[in-house]
C-alpha cells in the first residue's frame, strides 16, 4: 500500500499542529518534525528540543547540520529515545541555511556529498535514516550523478522534491529527474511537491510508493482522506479552536498566537473564495475575540 507522510513546514506544523490534526483527521501514516539544526557543539535550543520531547508517536524527527558526525550524534541520541527512523534535509533552498553547507547546500558538491554519508555509515548503532532532497543544486543535469551517489548507501528511503535548489518553489517538479533517481535507487522513493487535490493524490498514490504532501495539507486538512476541501465539514472549526487554545497554552501572548495562526490561514483562505473582507479583518485582528469572530465569520458564511 502507498503510504501518505505529512510534510515538515518549519514554523507551522509544530508539535501542536501535529498533535491536533492527528485527532480531526486521519489519512496520515507518518508526520515528520520541521528541521532542528544541529551543529558541532551537540547545543540544541529549547525550540527545537519541544520538537522530540515528548515521544512522538509515527513522528520521524528531521536535522538540518553541516557535519555527517554531527548527523550521526542527532540519530543516536534520538534512538535513544525512541525513534526508529531519523531523516537527514537535503533540500532547503534558504541562502542563509545553503552558504553554511546545510540542506540543499550538502547537494552543491557530490564528493563532499559523499564524505557526509562515509561519516554517517562509518557509525554503529544508527537508526534507520531517510533523506529530503532535491534532485540537484543548480540544474536537472545533476540527478544521474545524485541517483549514483544514493544507491552507495543503505537509506530506509528517499523523500524526492523533483525541483533543484536554484528553483526555490518555482515552476513544476520535473518527472523525468524524479524517475531518473527513482530508477537507480535501491529503496522506496516517496513523492513531494505540488500535490494540492485527490485527483493528484490518486494518481501519485497509484504509480509511487507513497506521497509526501505539505501545502495541499495546509489547505486542505482532509487531503489524505482522499477528500476535496469541505467548507461544511464541521471538523474545521473544532480543529481551529483547539489549535487557538493549544498555542495559548504554550506561547507566551495571544500576539504570538494570532501571528501564527495567520501564516496557516494564508494557505487555507484558498479554499475560501470571495471571502476577501473577512479574511482581511482576520489579518487585522489584534486580539482573539476578534480573530475568532472572523473564522466564524469566513466559516459560517461559506456554510449557508
Ligand atoms: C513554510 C514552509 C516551511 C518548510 N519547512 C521545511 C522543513 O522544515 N523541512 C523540510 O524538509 N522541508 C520544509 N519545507 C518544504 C516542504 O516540506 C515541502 O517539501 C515543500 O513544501 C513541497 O511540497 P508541497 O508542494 O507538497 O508543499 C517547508 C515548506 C514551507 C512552505
Amino acid at each position: 500500500m502507498s503510504k501518505i507522510y505529512f510534510a515538515p513546514m518549519e514554523g507551522i506544523t509544530t508539535p501542536a499542529y501535529r498533535k491536533v490534526h492527528k485527532k480531526y483527521y486521519k489519512g496520515i501514516d507518518r508526520y515528520f518534525s520541521p528541521f532542528i539544526v544541529v551543529t558541532s557543539t551537540h547545543n540544541l535550543k529549547k525550540r527545537e528540543t519541544r520538537e522530540y520531547i515528548p515521544f512522538e508517536e509515527n513522528m520521524t524527527p528531521q536535522i538540518l547540520t553541516a557535519a555527517g558526525a554531527d548527523f550521526a550524534w542527532a540519530a543516536k541520541m534520538l534512538k535513544g529515545l525512541g525513534y526508529d527512523e531519523v531523516n537527514l534535509n537535503l533540500g532547503c533552498p534558504a541562502a542563509t541555511v545553503v552558504t553554511k553547507g546545510k540542506g540543499a547546500g550538502l547537494l552543491r558538491n557530490k564528493e563532499n556529498l559523499r564524505r557526509f554519508f562515509e561519516d554517517v555509515f562509518s557509525e554503529n548503532d544508527l537508526p534507520d535514516i531517510s533523506i529530503k532532497t532535491r534532485c540537484g543544486f543548480w540544474s536537472h543535469d545533476e540527478a544521474e550523478e545524485l541517483a549514483e551517489v544514493f544507491t552507495d548507501y543503505p537509506f530506509k528511503e528517499i523523500i524526492l522534491h523533483p525541483r533543484v535548489r536554484e528553483e526555490f518553489y518555482q515552476g513544476k517538479p520535473d518527472p523525468k529527474s524524479f524517475r531518473i533517481i527513482k530508477s537507480k535507487a535501491k529503496c522506496p522513493v516517496i513523492y513531494n511537491g505540488d500535490v494540492f487535490d485527490v485527483s493528484s493524490l490518486r494518481d501519485h498514490l497509484k504509480s509511487d510508493d507513497g506521497v509526501m504532501l505539505g501545502r495541499g495539507l495546509l489547505r486542505n486538512p482532509m487531503l489524505a482522506e482522499s477528500k476535496d476541501f469541505d467548507t461544511a465539514d464541521e471538523r474545521l472549526e473544532g480543529f481551529l479552536d483547539e489549535l487557538y487554545e493549544e498555542y495559548i497554552k504554550i506561547m507566551s501572548g495571544e500576539r504570538d498566537v494570532l501571528f501564527k495562526l495567520k501564516e496557516l490561514w494564508t494557505y487555507l483562505i484558498t479554499g475560501f473564495p470571495r471571502r476577501d473582507d473577512d479574511y482581511k479583518r482576520l489579518m487585522k485582528a489584534s486580539t482573539g475575540a476578534e480573530y475568532k469572530a472572523a473564522v466564524r465569520q469566513i466559516i459560517s458564511t461559506d456554510i449557508c
